[in-house]
């Protein structure tokens, strides 16, 4: 097994603000890498540090097995990076953009004119291609800025939250391309604060918070290793949701969540099921809805955490 990017022990402190607190994280080559995690966790720190542009003050990391600070331009030449820090010229048209990095990264004036066409044709960008930047919508944008990064075919690619504000067809629509990213063999790391784009693009997850890794693994690895399952009950009568409640907590001992008519439980023992829907039907509750599914990513964070990782209005 090769890793495209090891990092440990690595810290990054602004002032009084410890937004990387000691980071271990590898990249298996040819995966795609999600850090998941809420605002200030420290994602576009890590990224940040991992291509080069910022400096750890302790730990160390590599990128393609170079250090990303002792070897930094080795290391630069294999990475790509779009996202919050990254940007293109708003006056500039798409290719001209597209064509000054190229030129940036040493290629040939008609190399790089038709690596622009290319990238522009590949993101849907040929129609507005000789339009200026700054009249693109956000989704075409994005897909510039991802265009952008793609330049220098990069080996390793940092994508820092590329779909935060997208609409959904725009969002996937880069889930699109990031898999035939992967399909190429380039590895992906992508910072995200939806569960949702984890789990569809995610081989292995690091969940950050406060600077931290708290768990990592596959998707259905984290799912499976907290909480185990969670029962959702839906009464018919909204008023009848306080005796769902009692049942649920009586039966499993747990508290359950109450929220849009939906009683959410966690359940360590699946057997319990014929037992609170006897309790039930017993007191005559018709339930529209009754569902045991397993722990969602969101779920998975709360439990480690104590607070949720996506925010509440992209849920
Ligand atoms: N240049 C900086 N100067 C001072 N503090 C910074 C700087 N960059 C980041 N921080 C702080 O470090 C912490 C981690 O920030 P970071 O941007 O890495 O979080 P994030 O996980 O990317 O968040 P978001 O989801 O909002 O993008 C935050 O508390 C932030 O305020
Ligand atoms: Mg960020």
């Amino acid at each position: 097994m090769t890793y495209a990017i090891q990092a440990e022990g690595l810290v990054k402190r602004y002032g009084a603000t410890t937004a990387l607190d000691g980071v271990d994280l590898t990249a298996e080559t040819g995966r795609v890498l999600g850090v998941l995690g809420p605002n200030g966790a420290g994602k576009t720190t890590a990224v940040r540090v991992l291509a080069t542009l910022t400096r750890p003050d302790a730990g160390r990391a590599t990128v393609g097995g170079f250090d990303v600070v002792r070897q930094a331009h080795q290391a630069r030449s294999l990475i790509g990076l779009t996202g919050q820090s990254a940007g293109v010229d708003e006056a500039l048209t798409g290719t001209e953009n597209l064509i000054m990095i190229g030129r940036l990264l040493g290629l040939s004036r008609p190399a790089a004119r038709a690596r622009a066409a290319e990238l522009l044709a590949g993101f849907d960008l040929t129609e507005a291609a000789d339009r200026a930047a700054k009249t693109y919508s956000g989704g075409m944008r994005r897909r510039l800025d991802l265009a952008a990064g793609l330049v220098g075919r990069p080996r390793v690619l940092f994508l820092d939250e590329p779909t935060t504000g997208l609409d959904p067809r725009s969002r996937t629509g880069l889930w699109e391309v990031v898999r035939g990213l992967r399909r190429d063999g380039v590895t992906v790391l992508l910072t995200t604060q939806y569960l949702e784009e984890a789990d569809q693009l995610a081989d292995d997850l690091v969940l950050f918070d406060h600077g931290r890794i708290i768990a990592r693994g596959a998707p259905d690895e984290l799912k499976a290793a907290t909480g185990g399952q969670v029962l959702e009950v839906r009464p018919v009568d909204g008023d009848r949701l306080d005796l769902v409640v009692k049942v649920l907590r009586e039966v499993l001992g747990a508290v359950p969540e109450t929220a849009n008519g939906l009683v959410t439980a966690v359940l360590s023992d699946p057997a319990a099921v014929p037992a609170i829907v006897r309790r039930l039907d017993d007191l005559g509750v018709v339930a529209a809805e009754l569902t045991l599914r397993r722990s969602s990513l969101d779920e998975v964070f709360l439990a480690l955490t104590g607070h949720r990782a996506e925010p509440e209005a992209a849920a």
